[in-house]
């Protein structure tokens, strides 16, 4: 097969970046690609051949000084003078003329673009099989922190001038801790390597011994601990792989655990405190005491009893487990509203990322199999915006009002992560985290959860 040459033009970085990394991986495809549609009509009419295009339908107006690049229409019309007979993908809704011929991906879903590149360039899923991986896979030292024996050799690599060589650590079956591991990231050692045959196996091996794990665990810490290494991988895996069967059912194990480690306890104290000690990731952290708060609190507001309750949970723990997934950086999760974000002097790049994330999250999860309905929804507004973009000026209620719950309970969840102050009973904390909502929320349905909480941290007296 030639090889497959994408031209892709999408004014977001961070969306680039996820088709890019897609394309790649799925068609091992080169992918040239730009933000603007004046640098593809450019690469286009320089003569450079492409088997394909892949372009936003338009840019999005992040500021109010921004022009609108419409760039489907501009490359369908540069195309068309050219006389090329390139194949186009639209992503977004699309309208124009010649608007049948381009095929059209209403949604930005990898998947449905990835079945597009097929029909474009009348290819089959099969054909793909062949697939290469490098012979030695790397994967990050903290993957297997979910594992306790080697499901296959596993290797370093050391660089060298002659060419990388590779070493045998660990054999196969061999058994091995945490904090085994440990001492090989503080020795340096980033990624651990296993042979391109046993990918799959390692793959299949760290789900089993992840439910293994996660099963195992005894003690209220150990369980909170397995759940935070299973959150942090989970969420890697998924960010670097896509949607996969694979990657569903870790992310499924997680969430699985973790709504049964809230349902099953009534220790709120005791899981602030472990949450408070800094184990785990800031994200896994903040994610966990937004499910377990919401658990109290979705009965108080009266939105049904019984399997609807049910459903409501397990729709917040889906948009808290997805909602911020592509914020890496601590400080950017902590940013939920505008006076947040003039505060925090991001550079350019960042800036986009906080802007856009919400509506990238929601992409991801759209593919999600078996997905709850509105979830994709709730997580476009879980920043109080419908339409997934940047922070509203002022807050509305036209939004969901599960939207609402989440944004406000995020908000005490926050304050209550950002004490350090270890002296504070449960209650004085919680007292805290509640003055600034009370001030910031006064719209009567943002208010009705504030009062909510309120009840709560009194209840608790
Ligand atoms: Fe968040
Ligand atoms: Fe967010």
């Amino acid at each position: 097969m030639e090889i497959i040459k994408i031209l892709l033009i999408e004014p977001n970085e961070s969306t680039r970046e996820v088709i890019t990394k897609s394309l790649q991986r799925s068609f091992d495809a080169q992918v040239r690609a730009f933000k603007t549609s004046s640098d593809g009509t450019e690469c286009l009419k320089s003569g450079e051949s492409f088997s394909l295009v892949i372009v936003r339908n338009f840019s999005e107006v992040i500021s109010h000084e921004q022009v609108v690049d419409h760039i489907a229409d501009k490359i369908l019309n540069c195309l068309y003078d050219q006389s090329l007979k390139i194949p186009l993908i639209v992503i977004g809704p699309f309208e124009h003329v010649y608007r049948q011929y381009a095929l059209v991906s209403e949604r930005l879903r990898i998947e449905e673009i990835n079945r597009l590149v097929l029909k474009a360039l009348g290819l089959k899923k099969e054909d793909f099989k062949h697939l290469k991986l490098p012979d030695y896979v790397p994967f990050p030292v903290s993957y297997f922190f979910l594992m306790h024996s080697a499901p296959c050799d596993i290797y370093i690599k050391l660089v060298k001038k002659a060419g990388d060589a590779f070493v045998k650590k660990i054999n196969v079956n061999d058994q091995f801790t945490k904090d085994d591991l440990i001492k090989y990231e503080e020795f340096g050692v980033s990624d651990f390597y296993v042979l391109k045959e046993n990918y799959h196996k390692f793959l299949d091996d760290l789900m089993a011994q992840n439910l293994n794990n996660l099963n195992q665990a005894k003690s209220f810490d150990e369980k909170i601990q397995a759940t935070a290494d299973s959150y942090q991988i989970s969420a890697d895996l998924i960010k670097a792989l896509g949607i996969t069967p694979m990657t569903v059912t870790i992310v499924n194990q997680t969430l699985t655990v973790m709504k049964s480690q809230i349902q099953k306890t009534d220790k709120l104290g005791q899981l602030l405190r472990k949450l408070l000690s800094d184990e785990g990731s800031y994200s896994y952290r903040h994610s966990h005491l937004i499910c377990a708060l919401s658990y109290i609190l979705l009965p108080k507001m009266e939105w049904g009893k019984g399997d609807q309750q049910n459903s409501l949970f397990e729709k917040i723990c889906m948009v808290s487990y997805f909602h911020d997934l592509f914020l890496e950086d601590e400080k950017l999760q902590k940013i939920s509203d505008l006076p947040a974000l003039k505060k925090a002097n991001l550079d350019l790049k960042e800036t986009e990322l906080i802007i856009n994330h919400a509506h990238l999250c929601a992409g991801l999860v759209q593919s999600y199999p078996k997905l709850p309905q509105g979830v994709d929804l709730l997580i476009k507004q879980h920043h109080g915006v419908s339409n997934g973009v940047g922070f509203p000026e002022a807050l509305t209620s036209a939004i969901s009002p599960l939207a609402i719950f989440f944004m406000v309970i995020e908000d005490f969840a926050k304050n209550i992560l950002g004490m350090s102050d270890d002296t504070l009973t449960l209650n004085q904390m919680m007292t805290i985290a509640i003055l600034p909502l009370k001030e910031k929320y006064q719209l009567t349905s943002y208010r009705k959860v504030v009062t909510e909480i309120e009840n709560l941290v009194g209840s608790k007296k």
